[in-house]
């Protein structure tokens, strides 16, 4: 039975720092960040938390879809950030929501976490494991920032996103993942430093670090690509497709991968002048503000697009 997404639902913290504000922190300009990038500002946790956003974007999400939690039987979340090691964010979900036949875990595809969660979910549907599932895309990047280094903490924000998918007679028509670990370097951060008597390498807690350029032309060769094979996948056309819903790190890798594919770039709608790369959080909160927009009807083909560390990358087509 194909996998259909019947609700989305968004949580972004309530302070928003401007370009502008960035400029007291490091040596920027809100110019460079808006040429370079599109980014204007960006919502940033300061009493929010990964599993609190999630926990009120996934409301959201199962309201729209008029489903209840007793409904759901699997939540899987794609974060980079959760707040515990363990228990995952999947599990406080479920906790906090009360959907207690439902099975919880979270995947690591950075900032295809996202669409690696929505395929998972597809393939529990279509394989009749599962009616129904909360795929969940959530992150507070911003503690995993060194605020001192202009060339990341720039571009990064906080957030979640939600959808709930069952089994329907149409919904996603196909999906393409890929991923690159020997590329991995690209885009990096370490987990909590070593710390027992065996242990005594010099290793300290680190942040975000990242080779923009080499992820830039990751991106721009690669999700052009994989939306063309998840395309012929489907067997339909770009001039098909009502939107283009990509990772929101850089308006310049949109505009990009829209020339590539030869569509207009008012197909491909953006949210991160207000809210720059929330990683796993993005496509689901854009897929949330485009829906919540009312510019869905049923029966529209759309795509989702994913890239980021790993490398990793995904690529949906779906009727709405
Ligand atoms: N403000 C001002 N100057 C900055 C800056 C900032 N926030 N960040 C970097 N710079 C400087 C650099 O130090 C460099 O200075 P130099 O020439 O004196 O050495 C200069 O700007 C150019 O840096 P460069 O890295 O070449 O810029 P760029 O044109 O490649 O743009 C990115 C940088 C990050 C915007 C771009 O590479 C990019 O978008 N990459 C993809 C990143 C991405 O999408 N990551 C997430 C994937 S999930």
């Amino acid at each position: 039975m194909p996998a259909r997404i019947i609700g989305t639902g968004s949580a972004l913290p309530e302070k928003v720092v401007a370009n502008q504000e960035l400029e007291m922190l490091v040596d920027t300009t809100d110019e460079w960040i808006k040429s370079r990038t599109g980014i204007e500002k960006r919502h940033i946790a300061v009493t929010e938390t990964t599993t609190s956003m999630s926990v009120e974007a996934a409301r959201r999400a199962m309201k729209d879809a008029g489903v209840g939690a007793e409904e759901i039987d699997l939540i899987i979340v794609g974060t980079v950030s959760g707040d515990l090691c363990f228990p995952s964010t999947a599990c406080q979900i479920q906790s906090a929501i009360q959907a207690s036949n439902a099975t919880a875990f979270d995947i690591n595809a950075a900032c295809a976490g996202f669409l690696f969660g929505l395929s998972i979910a597809e393939a529990y549907i279509k394989s009749g494991i599962i009616t129904t599932a909360l795929v969940v895309g959530a992150e507070t990047l911003s503690k995993m920032m060194d605020w001192k280094d202009r060339s990341t903490c720039v571009l990064f924000g906080d957030g979640a996103g939600a959808a709930v998918v069952k089994g329907s007679d149409a919904g996603i028509m196909s999906m393409v993942q890929g991923s690159d670990g020997a590329r991995g370097g690209a885009l990096t951060c370490h987990n909590r430093a070593v710390n027992n008597p065996y242990v005594n390498n010099g290793f300290e807690t680190d942040y975000t670090k990242m080779n923009g350029q080499e992820v830039y032309k990751f991106a721009v060769k690669t999700v052009p690509a994989a939306i063309t094979k998840a395309m012929d996948k489907a067997g339909i056309s770009a001039d098909q497709v009502k939107y283009f819903l990509l990772h929101q790190a850089n308006i310049r890798i949109i505009e990009a991968v829209a020339k590539k594919i030869g569509q207009s770039i008012e197909k491909f709608p953006t949210n991160l002048q207000e809210c720059g790369n929330i990683s796993a959080g993005s496509v689901p909160i854009l897929l949330d503000f485009v829906n919540k927009e009312g510019k869905l009807e049923r029966g529209d083909i759309i795509v989702l697009a994913g890239f980021g560390a790993g490398l990793t990358w995904g690529a949906a087509v779906l009727s709405w």
